[in-house]
């Protein structure tokens, strides 16, 4: 048997990583500028992560949601206290494709409704509700398109409550910072808008943090610089740093039944042992200030080459718009310079996603590399 070929691969083997840096079978070293799609948030074998996760897997690696794990207790009040949503609670899963699912169902369960907004350019995953209410249709299939869904403009407000208006929409689904379609922010005003619509038309307020949770944007979530709060967040790739883990934080308004959600996967003792190692390092090394930090160092630096024509996004989540496809140029950047970095669905936007705990001097090797890379292309 072979692995089924959907993935268009780069010919590198990656072996071992640490810190910012990947090393592939004949230990070339890589800068890792993309962290696996936005995965790696404390950075490649990051020690207390390595200690945290095999101390687990000589106690318990799994057992069911049928016991008490109090490891999921403690990572539910650790995660409410570093993102201001202690009152809370946590669904654990074990994907962002699966969080999605879960937010969805969650939504239809509290009011009944069918009828879903998501937004032009938006990724919510590939399974079944989840790639409905995705901005691809190439990713779809007839057996996904089970239920009403719009796609709205992004940041248009007149749009969106033309649609609220009538009462009749479950949810409205929207990423804290746009990640595959190529990083885009969305407008505070608009944000805290949808949050007043939402509430007056009974409509659940879904906003998916998969990407850009988890500290990723300088905050814990992206759409904490709106101040909105949220029905339910959606969560999974930096929580676990690599380790399959995601989750639905849930607003007290949503009562629980046994059996209304499960998963047999979802939290397990290990999956907990990773989540808590990345939110203790998160607090332990200040990687929400880092993060701030190293993103403006790469803005400002970006900003000075002529051929950069925008630079959108926050903290280690960065979109450059080029003035050429980046296809080329990304393959050049890894194999000639050796730096990993992200494309989007927007064929000129490179996206950048370095750990959490990216150095002031790999941003700076960053950039030189990006500058030669650059001369080579052009
Ligand atoms: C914003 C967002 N939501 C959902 C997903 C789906 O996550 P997963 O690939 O873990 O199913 C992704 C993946 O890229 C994403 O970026």
């Amino acid at each position: 048997m072979k692995p089924f070929p959907v993935y268009p691969l780069m010919n590198i083997n990656v072996q071992r990583g640490l810190g910012s840096y990947v090393w592939d079978a004949d230990n070339r070293k890589y800068l890792d500028f993309y962290g696996g799609h936005a995965v790696i948030s404390i950075g490649h074998g990051h020690p207390h992560f390595i200690k945290k996760v095999s101390n687990q897997l000589e106690h318990l690696a799994f057992y069911s949601n049928a016991v008490v794990n109090d490891l999921q207790i403690e990572l539910a009040k650790k995660i409410g206290a570093i993102s201001g949503y202690s009152d809370y609670q946590l669904f654990m899963v074990n994907s962002g494709a699966e969080a999605i699912e879960n937010a969805l169902k969650l939504a239809s369960f509290k009011n009944q409704r069918t009828k879903m907004i998501a937004f032009e350019r938006g990724f919510h995953g590939r399974t079944s509700a989840a790639v409905h209410v995705t901005d691809n249709p190439k990713i779809s299939a007839n057996i996904n398109r089970g239920f009403d869904r719009v796609i709205l403009p992004w940041d248009d407000l007149v749009t969106v409550k033309k649609h609220l208006s009538k009462g009749d929409v479950c949810a409205v689904l929207i990423e804290g910072m746009q990640g595959v379609g190529g990083v885009h922010i969305p407008d505070p005003a608009f944000l805290k808008e949808l949050e007043i619509l939402c509430r007056q038309t009974g409509t659940i307020l879904i906003l998916d943090e998969i990407q850009s949770g988890y500290g990723r944007s300088g905050k814990f979530f992206a759409h904490q610089y709106s101040g909105i709060k949220p029905d339910l967040i959606t969560i999974a790739k930096g929580m676990g740093n690599g380790f399959p883990t995601g989750g639905v934080l849930i607003s007290p308004d949503f009562k629980a039944t046994f059996g209304l959600l499960g998963t047999t996967f979802g939290g397990t003792h290990l999956a907990c042992a990773a989540g808590l190692a990345v939110v203790e390092v998160i607090e332990k090394e200040g990687l929400l200030e880092n993060a701030i930090q190293r993103g403006d160092q790469l803005k400002t630096a970006l900003s000075q080459f002529s051929e950069v024509l925008e630079i959108r996004g926050m903290g280690c989540m960065i979109g450059v718009e080029m003035p050429f496809p980046v296809k080329e140029f990304r393959k050049i950047f890894v194999e000639k310079f050796s730096v990993f970095t992200g494309s989007s669905s927007q064929p000129n936007t490179l996206r950048i996603l370095p750990p959490l705990t990216v150095s002031e001097l790999e941003v700076e090797e960053f950039i030189e590399k990006f500058g030669v890379c650059l001369l080579e292309y052009c």
